[in-house]
């Protein structure tokens, strides 16, 4: 499908003056990598994840029409004459240092919402996680931020079906951060094409069409804070760096492959197969960033500290608990509902001392965003 066919088409007959729209969008955890991408926001290779349930962005879009004419440069997206003017706040404080994530965001986005322009906005987002704690709201944030816009467009123009709503929602979203473009639906999202996921695509997420087997409902997602400082290599440059990278096309080749073993895997409940292959995935992540130049290890002694831990306890008890990796040191220890005592146990009694203030967040697999 082509970008152009998500362009707003005004309706003449709706007026809309001023208003807010807010939603609760989750963050997500990627089982299957995206790392890599091609302009604009395009994945080199699909990726799955979980859809997270505790931590969420909440954002309020108040807006009020204006009738200022600002002109402005639009670059390569957009041939509309004004961008849109806003305030950012997060948990009640102005925020202008987010004002040139937000602005481009929103420059980017203008050819397909092209009323935003129209108007003045008021933004106010809280996480329910703490901004310090080495996870990265751009997910959360920007799913929230595109409902919100889209809800306005849903005003403009109330036939739209709830299905374009979504796939739009997802496809502004990852103009904004390509992982939030899985930040929209739940409980497991593939975004970027793959012949065996019906109806993929690389301009937005969409639900796992298969029936997920029932040793994946509710699944359990505890995010070790091993390091809570800013991201050493951010996502932009990090993606960069698969450009020209020696294993660039064997990584995405893989990918391509592991999200089809892993689409059978989600479907017949095999846990050994899920443990062995949503790690490999995490690592050969961090080996991509340790192969490329400039080279970078993310992870830290402490990280390396709870993979030991981790593989201990699953070859003396038999569980099925495994980890997952972020681009950074945080661990995401992943387990089935049914192992949650012995687990969370194990946690407590063994991985949270990795942990920088002992600080962890406990999650689970979630169903989506909600409007508020
Ligand atoms: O959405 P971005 O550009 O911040 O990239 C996120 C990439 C990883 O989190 C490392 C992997 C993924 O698929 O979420």
């Amino acid at each position: 499908m082509n970008e152009n066919e998500f362009i707003y088409k005004k309706d003449n007959s709706t007026v809309l003056e001023d208003g807010s729209f807010a939603w609760r969008a989750p963050s997500n955890i990627a089982l299957v990598k995206y790392w890599g991408k091609r302009e604009v926001q395009l994945p080199e290779n699909p990726s799955i994840s979980f859809t997270l349930s505790n931590c969420f962005t909440e954002t309020t879009l108040e807006f009020k029409k204006n009738n200022s004419l600002k002109v402005v440069d639009f670059g390569e997206y957009e041939s509309t004459s004004r961008a849109a003017s806003f305030r950012i706040y997060l948990d009640g404080k102005e925020k202008p240092e987010f004002s040139d994530k937000i602005g481009s965001f929103l420059t980017r986005i203008g050819k397909l919402v092209p009323f935003i322009s129209d108007y003045d906005f008021v933004i106010k987002t809280h996480n329910s996680f703490p901004h310090s704690s080495g996870i990265a709201s751009s997910a959360s944030g920007m799913a929230a931020l595109s409902l919100c816009i889209m809800s306005m467009e849903k005003a403009l123009n109330p036939s739209m079906s709830e299905a374009q709503f979504y796939q739009k929602a997802s496809l502004l979203a990852r103009l904004g951060s390509g992982s939030a473009a899985r930040s929209i639906k739940g409980e497991l999202v593939v975004w970027g094409q793959h012949s065996s996921i019906q109806g993929s695509s690389d301009q937005f997420g969409v639900a796992f069409p298969h029936e997920m087997h029932e040793n994946f409902k509710n699944y359990q997602d505890t995010i070790l804070l091993v390091d809570k400082g800013e991201k050493v290599v951010s996502s932009t440059v990090g993606h960069n760096l698969m450009h020209g990278h020696p294993f660039a096309q064997q990584r995405f080749a893989q990918a391509n492959e592991n999200l089809s073993k892993l689409s059978e895997i989600l479907q017949n409940g095999d846990l050994e197969a899920f443990v062995n292959l949503v790690e490999s995935e995490a690592l050969t992540l961090h080996a991509m960033m340790m192969t490329s130049n400039p080279y970078f290890i993310l992870m830290k002694p402490n990280t390396l500290q709870i993979i030991d831990k981790i593989w201990k306890f699953r070859t003396e008890t038999g569980s099925n608990v495994c980890f997952t990796l972020d681009a950074g040191a945080n661990v995401h220890v992943l387990f089935p509902e049914k192992e949650k005592v012995r687990v969370n146990d194990f946690i407590a009694r063994e991985l949270v001392d990795f942990c920088q203030k002992n600080e962890y967040i406990s999650d689970s697999v979630g169903s989506g965003a909600k409007q508020m």
